[in-house]
């Protein structure tokens, strides 16, 4: 777990392989088993594989055009967007992302920008709130990770005992 908490990075170039059901559907209970707060659960989950809604989806926000060329990806919608919901949801979208690397499908989290386009284009119910989605794809085998990486380092982000 140390191992894939360590390595994993941001995948935006995939191949055109699809994600077989099985697989995926390993992912979205990995997601779901995610903690949340008093166990309310408050995600779903729309799971998007017609290349066609992949498209329209990759132009919905300046930063995600990688989508286009996702075998898969997962919109998390919500009922509200309290700070506890995202809290929720993002530990959700943590859990989908690590179970992706253990079963080799590479992942990169994507804001949406355009909620209300998305949900027409999805047909999620406009008092449902959507704002971020996991795309999925088996890497590219030249696939490149961001120059951008790396983290703080422990002592400019965690202060002992006080801050
Ligand atoms: C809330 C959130 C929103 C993100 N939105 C986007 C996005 O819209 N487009 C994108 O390419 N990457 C997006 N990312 C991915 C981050 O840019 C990426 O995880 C970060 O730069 C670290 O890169 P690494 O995971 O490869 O180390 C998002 C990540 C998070 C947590």
């Amino acid at each position: 777990m140390l191992e894939a908490i360590r390595t994993k990075r941001a995948v935006r170039q995939f191949t055109d392989e699809p994600i077989p059901r099985d697989v995926l559907e390993k992912i979205l209970r990995a997601g779901l088993r995610a903690q949340s707060s008093k166990n309310t659960q408050p995600w779903h989950l729309i799971v998007v594989e017609d290349r066609q809604v992949l498209l329209q989806l990759s132009k919905l926000g300046d930063f995600l055009g990688y989508l286009a060329g996702a075998s898969a990806c997962v919109v998390l919608a919500a009922p509200d967007d309290s700070p506890w919901t995202y809290f929720d949801l993002g530990q959700c979208a943590s859990y989908l992302q690590l179970s992706a690397l253990e079963l080799g499908v590479g992942s990169c989290l994507g804001a949406i920008y355009q909620p209300a386009e998305a949900k027409k284009l999805l047909g999620v119910p406009a008092d449902m709130s959507l704002q971020a989605l996991v795309s999925l794809g088996y890497p590219s085998a030249d696939h490149q990770v961001a120059r951008l990486g790396g983290r703080k380092p422990i002592s400019e982000a965690v202060h002992w005992q006080r801050w």
